[in-house]
């Protein structure tokens, strides 16, 4: 008789967002009159801009001439995009990257979510905590994490770099040493970043301990501030130990079209000298059949000159709204951080209620959908995270509310 996979019944019913996306559509239901601003998941509300929406109708076009037609995709993505990535990206930060070590996908999300497979099941995986969930919930599907302890909301083989105001939401070495170590900077939830400085210490680290780093920097086109790095591979020695993860869900708007991407330079070899390299390429042609034409079209798009004029000015306008949830939260007498070079603001709940309850009272009493901290991870327990992905009008208006509660 057929059995599940018992890893999976381990989790929670429901991924958080999806978790959210219930509780909210319960309460409009209930209250159909009612204006709710959604401040929670990250999705972007700007529309894609006029070089990717030119590219994308040229694309069409030549999917409907029998000449120019193309039917199933490389699965590891087209020339035209991976070595635009090289010069666009990678060039300009002397990062020594060549298209042979970049796999495009459909997003970061399916990225970050394949990526722990290539590794044995006893490998040790260390997370930032709080922690984007897909991380550990795809590491608790292929059953690599042990035992769930319900109190403290930790899982017996992962272990947790608790990252809080006392180390400015930045991990410190773990006590025990783990062989995959995910880091997202700048970081989801919290917003903070990492500097140069401290990502080449973690680079250094997982060279000396023979430890892979999987890092994703979906958000590094928010980065304002210098001595960030936007890439891992600003690190001397990060071509041994890193796997980079890239999106262009938050940098372009794609979170609707789907497109990402994933490096793994040749040199990341295991401890028997297997280039991980050639086990994702294996990977991606046994489960994946190519990003489509049209998409990565639209994703060349975002490099030319006007893509980028464009979707620089959209990542503006969604960090003025950022300004506007930081100025006025820290007006109203929030404790806040993050937004400066991330499209994240985390807050500290007041009067010390759980996460959950802040979720219930913003929803109930202003209309404002968030995303409660401890569905992060327990150390975001007190804590609650708001996007700056909204339109303008909508993040001054849930701000406003939020002062007059
Ligand atoms: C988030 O809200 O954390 C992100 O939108 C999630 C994602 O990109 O998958």
């Amino acid at each position: 008789m057929i059995r599940v996979n018992e890893d999976y019944l381990k989790l929670p019913g429901s991924y958080l967002f999806s978790n959210i996306a219930k509780k909210v559509a319960a309460f409009t239901e209930a209250n159909p009159d009612k204006k709710i601003i959604r401040l929670g998941i990250g999705d972007v509300t700007q529309p894609l801009c006029p070089a990717v929406i030119k590219a994308l109708h040229s694309a069409v076009d030549e999917m409907a001439d029998k000449d120019t037609f193309r039917g199933y995709a490389p699965d590891l993505g087209y020339s035209f995009l991976r070595d635009t990535i090289v010069e666009k990206v990678y060039k300009k930060l002397g990062a020594g990257i060549n298209s042979d070590e970049i796999f495009i996908s459909d997003g970061a999300k399916s990225d970050s979510g394949n990526i722990q497979e290539i590794f044995t099941h006893d490998t040790k995986v260390a997370v930032c905590d709080p922690v984007y969930p897909v991380y550990v919930d795809t590491n608790v599907m292929s059953g690599r994490t042990g035992i769930y302890d319900e109190n403290t909301g930790l899982w017996s083989n992962v272990i947790y770099m608790p990252c809080t105001a006392a180390n400015n939401y930045c991990p410190e070495f773990p006590k025990e040493v783990p062989d995959l170590i995910y880091l997202c900077f700048p970081n989801n939830p919290t917003g903070a970043t990492i500097t140069k400085a401290q990502l080449q210490d973690w680079v250094d680290y997982a060279n000396k301990n023979k430890a892979v780093i999987v890092y994703d920097a979906a958000y590094e086109a928010y980065i304002s501030e210098e001595d960030v790095p936007h890439s891992i591979y600003e690190c001397e020695g990060a071509r041994t130990c890193a796997i980079e993860i890239r999106s262009f869900s938050k940098n372009a708007g794609f979170t609707g079209t789907r497109l990402g991407y994933t490096v793994v330079p040749s040199e990341l070899k295991d401890a028997d000298g297997v280039e991980i390299r050639q086990l994702w390429a294996r990977r991606h042609g046994t489960k994946f059949n190519g990003a489509p034409y049209i998409i990565q079209r639209a994703g060349e798009a975002v490099f030319s000159e006007e893509g980028q004029k464009e979707t620089n000015e959209q990542i503006a306008y969604y960090m003025n709204n950022a300004k506007v949830i930081l100025e006025g939260l820290k007006a109203a007498g929030y404790t806040v951080s993050g937004g400066v070079n991330a499209p994240y603001i985390w807050l500290k709940t007041p009067d010390n209620m759980t996460s959950w309850d802040f979720f219930d009272y913003l929803l109930l009493n202003a209309n404002v959908v968030g995303t409660p901290g401890s569905g992060f991870g327990p150390s975001g327990e007190g804590y609650f995270r708001l996007t700056a992905f909204g339109t303008y009008e909508n993040t001054v208006e849930a701000v406003e509310r939020i002062k007059n509660l």
